[in-house]
């Protein structure tokens, strides 16, 4: 693997975050998401890859770029496989709420694997390292937090989870608060918030509920790189969706997906904040310059980089 193709990332999505933070606030998510798959395409132009995105922004008779099987880099150079969202929280961005961020996942040659996920949701679990092996998707919330408590070594009112908060976690939500733990409700960006769950510092134990399936898959790219358990079931919302994964997922489509099944091997990662949150700082600016923080890994090293890069923008 070349190891130096995840720095070549890191500028991809800084440059992402560069230019939709520009929208931050405007209240107009569009826009927004635009500019953030402008400046990724840009980037992943000048790379010597011969890319192919295999989760993007949708298929391609309704995606104007980055579209599922575009082929992006100059051609030369490794067979990448590249699962992108340059704006995970289009409306963070345009509302200027925490947890917006640049990301993208890659697997290099035949080493490294991604699921092509289905546009649906899916149910997700993530905890960090100390709770690999000891929750499942299967129980009941209440009990995935008792267990969580008891391999943190921590009371139940010290355990934080992550949950979307949306109409139909109504149920999960009342679970895990009648458990005794803290809820952080999120409006969107369950990525930021997954990733965060993998960070013994990050104030975030776990992350639980139904968010979009494309998000899971990258989040599971993390997992691999930053050590973890993610547990998965897709979740769909009609016949024609789930006719439409048989063709892209091999075998029970109702099973528990674990990191593994969703990405395996040799993958990198790299997400640059767009505004500040649990995981990462958003794009500050100060006279002639733009300052974004990002996170970069791969999972062959385990290696995990916190780059604070400063842009002139002069
Ligand atoms: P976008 O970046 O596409 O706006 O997605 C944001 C997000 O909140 C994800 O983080 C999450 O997985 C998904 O949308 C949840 O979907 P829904 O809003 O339909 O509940």
């Amino acid at each position: 693997m070349d190891h130096n193709l995840h720095l070549d990332f890191l500028r991809v999505t800084e440059e992402a975050a560069l230019r939709c933070a520009k929208w931050v606030g405007k209240g107009e998510r569009a826009a927004a998401d635009q500019a953030a798959c402008e400046g990724m395409r840009a980037m992943l132009g000048e790379l010597d890859i011969d890319g192919t995105i295999v989760i993007g922004e949708g298929e391609r008779d309704e995606a104007p770029m980055l579209y599922i099987g575009e082929k992006v880099g100059t051609g030369s150079g490794a067979a990448v496989s590249i699962a992108v969202d340059p704006l995970e929280g289009t409306n963070l961005c345009a509302n200027g709420t925490p947890n917006a961020i640049a990301v993208l996942a890659a697997a290099v040659d035949e080493k490294g694997w991604l699921m092509h996920a289905p546009d649906c949701y899916m149910e997700k679990l993530v905890v960090g390292y100390e709770c690999r092996g000891v929750v499942d998707i299967t129980l009941p919330p209440r009990v995935n937090v008792r267990l969580m408590a008891k391999a943190l070594g921590k009371d139940m009112d010290e355990i934080t989870i992550g949950v979307l908060e949306r109409p139909r976690h109504d149920e999960l939500i009342r679970d895990v608060r009648e458990a005794g733990a803290r809820v952080h409700l999120i409006p969107d960006g369950d990525l930021s918030v997954a990733i965060a769950a993998l960070d013994p510092d990050s104030g975030v134990d776990g992350l639980m509920g139904i968010g979009g399936a494309p998000e899971g898959v990258i989040s599971a790219a993390a997992v691999l790189c930053m050590g973890g358990e993610m547990q998965a079931r897709l979740r769909f919302t009609s016949d024609e969706q789930r006719e439409r994964a048989k063709t892209m997922v091999e075998g029970d489509l109702d099973r528990v997906f674990f990191d593994h099944d969703l990405a395996a091997g040799q993958v990198m990662f790299s997400a640059t904040g767009v505004t500040s949150g649990d995981l990462l700082r958003g794009v500050r600016y100060r006279r002639g310059l733009a300052i974004t923080e990002s996170i970069v890994m791969t999972s062959d090293t385990g290696t995990i980089r916190r780059i604070e890069t400063r842009h002139r923008t002069d």
